[in-house]
Parts: structure tokens; sequence; C-alpha cells
């Protein structure tokens, strides 16, 4: 039998994009273009200096942040992936202006108590703010440390009260394509669309975020509300919700049905599972010099202690 290796190496900067769409991707530039979906700056040309958040008062120290120093915002809200926004890094920060964040209700639907349509607001405020310092890493081999601001899943989803039914919770991001011109082109299918096991979402890191570096979040890195699990690999941080649903079912998930041999349902940060294209044992912090070493991807990014019981028994190679 004839067995194809393919060779573990680091992942280009565009390598989250679908084959499909990165492959077409000068095709998919030209229609764009043609459209008028947005102006392209020149090559090379940074994104405007990110304009500053509201700051939120009142934050409670979580006592389990890290301490290493947190990346810088500039870096932070300017090299993303939200892809309703355009695929290159750059992109969310520069065409994500006129986006508007308020007001926002979030739709929560399916096996539980209080179902219906709440002022996001409404969701969080019972629960005390806290900033949370985590390690996320991204399945492209990047990776950042982010004072992130929200309340834990788990408390929010308690209250809606799940019934004996709800086995996961699925989530949805707004669309919008008259202010999303990423959602103008079939770069995914829209809308983007994220699940967790119940128990997962349940988990005290979970964090249902509305803020970074003390303040609300920017638009590009998900306003007014998006999921933070540190332990998953980026894609699963999915940003601007509008809908929660609790169901008894695996929900889809985006990346799964763009590229199901890549990305699983789990998508745990795993340094032994490579990604079929390249290898997940290591990653580059942004922010350090360039010509720095690499750093070790650690077993769930770190947070093994806190969530390897969530997968006892699982063979997580398969359940990628
Ligand atoms: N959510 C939506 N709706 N659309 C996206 O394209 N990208 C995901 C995730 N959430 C994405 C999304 C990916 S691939 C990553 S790595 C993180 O958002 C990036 O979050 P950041 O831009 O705040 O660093």
């Amino acid at each position: 039998m004839l067995i194809k290796h393919v060779r573990a190496r680091d992942p280009l900067s565009s390598e989250i994009t679908p084959r499909a769409v990165f492959e077409g991707r000068r095709r998919l530039l030209k229609a764009a273009a043609a459209a008028g979906v947005w102006a392209f700056a020149p090559a090379g040309a940074k994104a405007a200096k990110p304009v500053r958040g509201e700051p939120i008062p009142n934050l409670a120290p979580w006592p389990k942040s890290l301490s290493e120093p947190p990346t810088g915002y500039e870096l932070a809200t300017t090299y993303n992936n939200f892809y309703e926004f355009g695929f290159d890094k750059e992109d969310p920060a520069r065409h994500s202006k006129s986006f508007k964040p308020r007001p926002w209700t979030v739709a929560v639907e399916g096996h539980a108590e209080k179902t219906g349509t709440f002022d996001f607001e409404d969701l969080i405020k019972p629960h005390q703010l806290e900033e949370r310092v985590y390690r996320f890493r991204c399945v492209e081999a990047w990776s950042m440390v982010v004072p992130w601001v929200g309340v834990p899943l788990g408390d929010v989803l308690k209250r809606l009260v799940p019934t004996a039914k709800a086995k996961y919770v699925a989530f949805q991001t707004v669309l919008r394509p008259e202010e999303m011109p990423g959602q103008r082109l079939p770069l995914l299918k829209w809308p983007y669309v994220e699940g967790l096991r119940l128990d997962e979402a349940m988990h005290p890191l979970a964090l249902l975020t509305v803020g970074m570096y003390g303040e609300r979040l920017p638009n590009q890195n998900g306003a007014p509300l998006r999921l933070v699990l540190p332990w998953k690999y980026g894609f699963k941080s999915i940003k601007s919700i509008v809908r929660i649903a609790f169901t008894e079912t695996e929900p889809p998930t985006t990346w799964n049905i763009a590229t199901p041999r890549e990305y699983g349902f789990y998508s745990n940060v795993n340094p032994q599972v490579d990604h079929p294209r390249w290898s997940q044992a290591k990653e580059r912090r942004l922010g350090d010099p360039f010509f720095s070493p690499k750093r070790p991807t650690l077993m769930f990014n770190g947070y093994a202690e806190d969530v390897a019981h969530l997968y006892a028994g699982m063979d997580l190679a398969k359940l990628y």
C-alpha cells in the first residue's frame, strides 16, 4: 500500500481559509472589487490606528490570570480573523468601522425553561464582570495573551435553566451583509455557527466576553458579545453572537462544514495531533521578536489541569 507522507510545516497566515477559497482567492478579490464589496487599501498599507473603546468600570480581577505580559493592544486589534469583514488579518479592523453593535439582542431557543429574545446587557447584568488574562492559541500556530472581560458562560446558561434534553449549545453570529462585506462573498457558509457540549459550555473557564484590555470589545474582535474558550483553538471563540440554542444533538460548526478533514467539532489545542497540513507542536507568540524561537504548544493550551477530565476516555486523535 502506498502511503503519502506530507511533511509538517508552518502554516501560512491565510491558511485557516478553506483550501477552495484560498485557491480561488484571486478570483474572489476580483469579484469583490468588481462588486465594490470593499475598497482595497494599497498593498502593505496598515490598518488605521485603533480607536480605543469605552472603558468598563468595576472589574473584578480573576485570581488565576496568567502573569505573562499581555500582547500589545494594537496587535490584538489589528491582526484578526473575522471573515465577515474579509480574509486578510488587517481586514476586520479596516472594514468593520460602520458595523453597529448596539442595540443588540440575543435569541435564546431550544431546550431551556427561559427562552425568548434578550437585550445582551440583560443577559450579562446580574453577573460580576471579571478581567481574565488567558492564553489564546489560533489553529494557524500563533498565539497571544489577552486580558478579556466577561462573565462565566455557565452562569448565564444556568439562569436560562436548560432542561434534561439539552446536551449541546449552539451559537450563531449576526447575518448583516450590508454591514459585513465578507458576507457578500462565499468565503464561508453564512452565518458563522459554533457549538459546544453542554458540560464544556458550563466549564468555569468558558467566558462570555464583552470586552478586552478593560474596554468594550472593538468591532473587529467580535462586538458586542463573543465567546472565549482558552483551551480550544481560536476559531471556536465565535464573535458577535445573536443566537444561543440548547440542542439535543451535536450542532453544525462553520469550519467543520467548510473542511471536515481539517477542523473537527472539539478543536481542543493538542500539540500531539497535527493539522493535516502543518504541525501543532509549536507556536509563534505575536509580538515576540521575529528571530526568537517558537514556543512549545501546551496540551489544552496550558489548561489541562482544569479541563482534561471533560475528555477522559476519548480518542483525541479521532475526536479532534
Ligand atoms: N467568529 C466569526 N463570526 N467569524 C470568524 O471569522 N474567526 C475565528 C474566531 N471567531 C471568526 C470568529 C478565528 S479563526 C479566530 S482565530 C478568532 O475568532 C480570532 O479572534 P481575534 O480576532 O479576537 O483574535
